[in-house]
């Protein structure tokens, strides 16, 4: 195992158990990202980073019993969380590193992640993962639940031009790994950039 897994292993087990409680109110803001995704009855979306599974029941709603839902993440306690909060139930759950996932080439039709980008060692090479088991024309879905300003205060930070979510900073990230941003919102209430995999 790498040192950056054994960080992020480490950061996240210490707390797991508390996620969902920590964050209560962010259900209809997934719910609403997940909307935007734009989804259809019997797609294969995978959640990369999914932690606790928050995001799994609004994408099992939106592809429905025919559809494929993943959840894939690095940190057994995360999956653990996941699978005491019943999230098991609306998808497989992956215990694997989205650099390196155990899926075929172009067999999802999306990715949704939520509060993962900023943990990625390599974010080029780790995108172009995310892009290989895409099909050209899927969609790529980075959220979180608020805004960049918003969370840098939380973590008692500000927000500098070199952030990797900044839009220019990620529109030439995410074009040099596969993938050709169609919208950017960093408002307050929430963080949606929205990819389509290029050809
Ligand atoms: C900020 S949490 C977000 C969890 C969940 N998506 C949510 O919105 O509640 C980031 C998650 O990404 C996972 N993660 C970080 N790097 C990863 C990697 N390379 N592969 C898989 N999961 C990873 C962490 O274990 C953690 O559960």
């Amino acid at each position: 195992m790498s040192d950056d897994h054994a960080h992020v292993q480490e950061f996240f087990a210490a707390r797991a158990a508390g996620w969902d409680t920590r964050f209560p109110d962010d259900g209809p803001a997934y719910e609403a990202a997940v909307a935007d995704l734009g989804l259809r009855e019997g797609d294969r979306v995978l959640d990369a980073g999914c932690g606790t599974g928050r995001a799994l029941p609004p994408l099992r709603a939106a592809v429905g019993p025919s559809g494929v839902v993943l959840g894939a993440d690095l940190t057994p306690a995360m999956l653990e969380a996941a699978v005491r909060a019943g999230r098991g139930r609306e998808g497989r759950l992956l215990l694997t590193d989205v650099a390196a996932l155990p899926l075929c080439s172009e067999s999802l039709d999306a990715v949704f992640a939520a509060g993962l980008i900023a943990h990625l060692p390599q974010p080029e090479d780790n995108l172009r993962e995310l892009a290989r088991v895409v099909r050209p024309g899927g969609v790529l879905a980075l959220f979180h639940p608020i805004g960049r300003a918003a969370l840098a205060a939380r973590h008692g930070r500000r927000i500098t031009p070199d952030d990797l979510r900044a839009e220019p900073n990620l529109r030439s990230l995410l074009s040099a790994s596969g993938w050709r941003l169609t919208s950017y919102a960093d408002e307050d209430a929430r963080f949606l950039a929205l990819a389509v995999r290029s050809n």
